[in-house]
This record gives C-alpha cells, sequence and structure tokens, in this order.
C-alpha cells in the first residue's frame, strides 16, 4: 500500500459519540452482500425510505452508481472488486464517523474483502446482510439482462456465472428474498436496529 509521508492526522473536537447524542442514534454500516439481482439494492433503497420517515439519518451506497463516479476506473476483475470494496469500506468508516447510518449494497464477493471493511470498523458498528438468494432465482429474475449476456459470453467473470460468489460464514443477518417480501425484510432490520438499540 503507498501511504504518503510527512501527513499528520488532525482529530476532531466533535467526536463520533458526541454526533450520535445529537441525532440520538448509532451509525452503523449496514453491510448488503448478495448475488446480482438478489434484492441488495430494492431493500436498500426501502430500508433508506423507511429510516427517513423516523427522522433517521442513513445514506446509501450503492453499486451500480458508486461505479458511475468515485470507482469509474475500476472493472470486475477480483483486483478491482478489491479496490472497490475497500475504497467503499472507508467512504462507509467516513459516515459511521460522520453519525449517519450506512447502507452499502455491493456483491462483495469475497469473504477477505468484506472481513477488511469489518476491521476498520469498532465492535458492533459492522452489520453483514446476507441477502440470500439462489443463482437460478437470480438468474431468472434477470433485473438488467445481465445474466442472459454472462450466460452468452459476452460479459466475462460475471460473479455466480463465471467469477465466484463466498457466502458469509456468520452475517448478522440474513435475508432470505425467495420467500420474504421487501416489506418483511425491511420490517426486519428495522427491528433489528431497534432490539439492539442502535436507533
Ligand atoms: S463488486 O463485485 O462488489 O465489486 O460489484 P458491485 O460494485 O456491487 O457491482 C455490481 C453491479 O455491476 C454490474 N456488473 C457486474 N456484476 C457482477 N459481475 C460482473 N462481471 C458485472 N459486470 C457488470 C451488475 O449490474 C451489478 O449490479 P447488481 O445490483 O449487483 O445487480
Amino acid at each position: 500500500m503507498t501511504q504518503s509521508k510527512n501527513i499528520v492526522w488532525h482529530d476532531s473536537v466533535v467526536s463520533k459519540q458526541d454526533r450520535s447524542r445529537q441525532n440520538d442514534h448509532q451509525s452503523p454500516v449496514l453491510w448488503f452482500t448478495g448475488l446480482s439481482g438478489s434484492g441488495k439494492s430494492t431493500i436498500t433503497v426501502e430500508l433508506e425510505k423507511a429510516l427517513f420517515e423516523k427522522g433517521i439519518r442513513s445514506y446509501r451506497l450503492d453499486g451500480d452508481n458508486i461505479r458511475h463516479g468515485l470507482n469509474n476506473n475500476l472493472g470486475f476483475s477480483p483486483e478491482d472488486r478489491k479496490e472497490n470494496i475497500r475504497r467503499i469500506g472507508e467512504v462507509a468508516k467516513l459516515l459511521n464517523d460522520a453519525g449517519l447510518i450506512t447502507l452499502t449494497a455491493f456483491i462483495s464477493p469475497y469473504r477477505e474483502d468484506r472481513d477488511n471493511v469489518r476491521n476498520l470498523l469498532a465492535d458492533g458498528d459492522f452489520i453483514e446482510v446476507y441477502v440470500k438468494c439462489s443463482l437460478e432465482s437470480c438468474e431468472a429474475r434477470d433485473p438488467k439482462g445481465l445474466y442472459q449476456k454472462a450466460r452468452a459470453g459476452e460479459i466475462k467473470g460475471f460473479t455466480g456465472i463465471d467469477a465466484p460468489y463466498e457466502e458469509p460464514e456468520q452475517p448478522e443477518l440474513v435475508i432470505d428474498t425467495e420467500n420474504k417480501s421487501v416489506d418483511e425484510a425491511v420490517a426486519e432490520i428495522i427491528e433489528y436496529l431497534e432490539i439492539r438499540s442502535y436507533i
């Protein structure tokens, strides 16, 4: 890793705890991971809306969107996916310090990359949400027609087809989108946050 010399960390006088107190909620990172088409974006959009309506400050980081800007120089090789997740992890850490609840929706197929983000954050601030859906169902949904292109060989290295997806081993939450509606998923996540006093 390249690290600049002659750089000194400058602390704020307003702490993360001060911001949490002012917001009246904690600022965990909810890290949604799952196959393309599993429902990550759909759930995080609705969850963001539900949190907003409760007066809770949150912000959504989504794979397709972030790849239009911050990460528009990255593709889908294992190295680029790693860098994608590393940068998002760093952004999520800033939002965590800023007192916002972060909702990330990235395939994030590699366990090690997800664990690296977990290790960036304080205990309890990383909530891994596995958006579980079989490859067959994701492929049947194929909302963007990408599985079809991948099967036809028009996209190389597509997750689940010719690139791996490593399932989380001990996620904090599993949302099975083959058996749960979006509203049920949102309600379950909000309940999780309430029971543990994040919100
Ligand atoms: S990753 O693996 O976390 O870096 O991917 P992510 O940043 O979440 O981007 C996934 C979205 O990019 C589109 N796309 C691909 N996905 C997987 N593999 C390949 N090769 C690929 N090429 C393009 C796809 O629309 C993904 O969006 P979602 O929302 O997951 O369906």
